[in-house]
């Protein structure tokens, strides 16, 4: 990774990795793109349309990029509101950007998610290799581009990469329109009220990861010697599973007075149900090494921290 070119650069995972990638590579060697520049990003940015192939492969090339990270993507939560629009965008921006990544000979990394298993997965430490026969729009998305960068990569010999994330918890950066958002919701509002009403039921485990172990597994794959792939796309990691009460037992030892209720939205409880409660990261580890420095317990003193810092910075 030389020269990189980010689609999707102002969202969640994007706006902070292109932070980090600036800091290792150099911020005239990062071109962040995104469909709207909303806020100012310290360095090269582009507006990028990912349905927009002929713009993606002109801004590459123009670019001089070696790298591409595709983020640009709808959520799950998005995605079932409007799955027609989910589809074209995300499977069109995919298609798009491996077609890019073929003319130009890049390095290509794109992120499945926890959302490409279903109901009939595993529950409970679900193998890397498994049943897959997801119930979402979302997950339909992420199977489907598992197996097209996989194609892209026997086919074509374009050095594919990715990782399947499960939910990212982060204050620079809300997410939008996930199953997994609230375990970041429920810190900014216990910073702000003192109290948060959950719309996911007590007792529904999922697995999530603190946002600088998710950059940092993204830079670590990336430059893994590709030779001792297996998998190449599609790795599950994981630093953590929990259920709503136990995020907000840990929130409690720093904040006593917090409460928390639910109003279970059945929307996201039937995504979340459809999900894993944990997955077995063994591949990733023993392929290109992946470790996580955040559990629950770092990552909430960590969150708590910043938000008190940014939440009184914007008051
Ligand atoms: N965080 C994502 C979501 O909830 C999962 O990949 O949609």
């Amino acid at each position: 990774m030389k020269k990189i070119i980010v689609t999707g650069a102002l969202g969640q995972i994007g706006s902070e990795l292109i932070v980090k990638l600036r800091d290792i590579y150099g911020k005239d060697n990062v071109l962040a793109t995104d469909i709207r520049k909303e806020k100012d990003v310290n360095g090269p940015f582009e507006v990028l349309d990912v349905t927009d192939e002929n713009r993606m492969y002109e801004l590459s090339k123009q670019f001089g990029a070696d790298t591409m990270i595709h983020m640009a993507a709808l959520l799950s939560a998005t995605a079932e509101k409007n799955p027609q629009f989910a589809w074209n965008l995300n499977m069109g921006g995919l298609m798009n950007a491996l077609e890019v990544a073929r003319e130009l000979n890049l390095q290509f990394f794109t992120p499945s998610s926890i959302g490409a298993f279903g109901p009939s997965t595993p529950k409970d430490n679900t193998p890397q290799d498994t049943l897959q026969r997801p119930t979402t729009m979302y997950g339909v998305n992420k199977v489907a581009g598992e197996l097209l960068c996989d194609y892209y990569f026997t086919r074509y010999g374009v050095d594919t990469r990715g990782v399947r994330f499960p939910g990212l918890i982060s204050y620079a950066t809300p997410p939008g329109g996930g199953t997994t958002d609230y375990a970041v919701d429920i810190y900014y509002k216990a910073v702000e009220n003192g109290r948060y009403t959950s719309y996911i039921a007590e007792g529904t485990y999922m697995d999530m990861m603190y946002m600088p172990d998710a950059l940092q597994a993204i830079v670590d794959l990336m430059e893994a010697d590709g030779s001792k792939l297996k998998h190449r796309n599609a790795f599950n990691i994981t630093a953590m599973s929990f259920e709503p009460s136990q995020i907000a037992a840990e929130i409690k030892k720093h904040i006593p007075t917090f409460e928390m209720d639910y109003d279970v939205d059945p929307t996201r409880q039937a995504i979340a149900d459809s999900w894993p409660n944990s997955i077995d990261s063994s591949a990733a580890v023993e392929e290109w090494g992946f470790k996580a420095q955040y559990n629950l317990e770092k990552m909430t003193i960590d969150m708590l921290e910043k938000l008190n810092r940014k939440l009184k910075a914007i008051s």
